[in-house]
């Protein structure tokens, strides 16, 4: 099978080091393509990443002497090397924006991690178990762009990674209220211990942004398409407080909701242990196999021991119990930089190559 060319803009940041890990072996992309700032252009990837490794596993042999381009300044050559690129990188939000647009416009497609681009009507924001139909707006915004193969998809934040897919399967039931606490590790924030001293014996009770993302997001991949656009939902109401704690990956989730519907403890987890993504979805290859995996243990989930589960891309969810000021509260936990970031973004390519829109 004739592999798709893929490249990575931000490729020396902790997300881009993620797709970079992700795709060596991947069974339909190929690494083809490197980018990052002009302070990284120029360098083989070894030496642009020199003392910043932060993988478990060592670079691969094939992208060590790969060639790291600047992203702006050699558009057209990394254009040319790939048939779409993963985007991750610390810019300005109107460089974000101009940056992956320009992409797009050059028949390129653009599956992001930044922000920037969340909030447009004809970007689809995609969990792909949960709302892979969102995909065909992007017919609607390649009219705007005027592009006829080039588009831009994107991920969502990751801190709502772990408790949106859980109160997914409960949403027929009118999920009206949720409260959510997040504590999410250094490595969120493109960090390491060795970088962000600042963590150690340390909680830090606010993270810029993340809260309002948090809140929005999930109304967005719970809305609808409606005239070829995204209609957010307007239920349930959401409010979260996001901490940074002292842990290196995986983000938990504290939360409580309110249902409309009565359901017992039984019945919930029934929903939860029995989700099953569309046919399309499973069959991706790095879905998991168990999106929802539910702990009876009293301790668990917990970010250490839970956050690999299925090559992290699984959610875990324990302490399902009555609450006596919302219905119920539970604990939830996903990796991160997996399934909130590069391997969220692996699996909506996937998604989005298996339907035609990556060729
Ligand atoms: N970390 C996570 O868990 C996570 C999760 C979801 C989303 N995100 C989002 O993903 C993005 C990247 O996060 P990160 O944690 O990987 O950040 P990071 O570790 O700080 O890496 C940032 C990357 O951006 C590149 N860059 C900076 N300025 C650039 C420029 N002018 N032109 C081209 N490339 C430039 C850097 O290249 P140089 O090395 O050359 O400077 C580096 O490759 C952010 O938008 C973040 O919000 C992160």
């Amino acid at each position: 099978m004739k592999k798709i060319r893929a490249g990575v803009i931000g490729c020396t940041g902790m997300v881009g080091q993620r797709f970079i890990q992700l795709l060596e072996n991947h069974p339909w992309f190929r690494l083809t393509a490197l980018a990052a700032s002009s302070r990284s252009a120029g360098k083989p990837y070894e030496e642009a990443v020199a003392g910043r490794w932060y993988m478990a596993t060592p670079i691969p042999e094939d992208v060590k002497n790969m060639p790291v381009y600047d992203a702006l300044a050699d558009m057209d050559k990394i254009v040319d090397a790939v048939d779409f690129v993963f985007c991750a990188v610390n810019m300005s939000g109107e460089e974000i924006i101009a940056l992956e647009q320009a992409y797009a416009k050059k028949e390129c497609p653009v599956i992001s991690n930044n922000k920037q681009h969340r909030a447009f009507d004809d970007v689809p924001m995609v969990i792909p178990e949960l709302n892979p139909e969102h995909i065909q707006v992007i017919e609607t915004q390649r009219r705007r762009l005027g592009a006829r193969k080039g588009f831009v998809a994107v991920k969502s934040n990751c801190s709502l990674q772990s408790y949106v897919p859980v109160l997914h399967p409960l949403l027929d039931c009118g999920v009206t209220k949720v409260l959510a606490c997040t504590y999410q590790a250094i490595s969120g924030a493109g960090k390491t211990f060795a970088t962000m001293p600042e963590i150690v014996d340390n909680v830090i009770p606010y993270i810029g942004g993340e809260e309002e993302k948090s809140e929005l997001e999930p109304l967005k991949i719970w809305g609808h398409v409606e005239n070829g656009v995204i209609v957010n939902a307007q239920t349930p109401a959401i409010t979260t407080q996001c901490f940074r704690v002292p842990v290196s990956d995986g983000h938990m989730a504290a939360v409580f909701m309110s249902l409309e519907k009565k359901l017992s403890v039984e019945e919930i987890i029934r929903r939860w242990e029995g989700f099953q993504a569309p046919e399309a979805v499973r069959a991706l290859p790095s879905a998991p196999k168990q999106f929802i995996h539910y702990f009876t243990e009293p301790d668990r989930p917990q970010t250490k021991l839970d956050r690999e589960l299925e090559g992290g891309m699984a959610i875990s969810v324990g302490r399902l119990r009555p609450d006596t000021q919302y219905d119920y509260k539970f604990v939830c936990v996903s990796h991160n930089t997996l399934r909130g970031a590069a391997g969220g973004g692996v699996l909506l390519a996937e998604l989005l190559y298996s339907q035609g829109y990556i060729d």
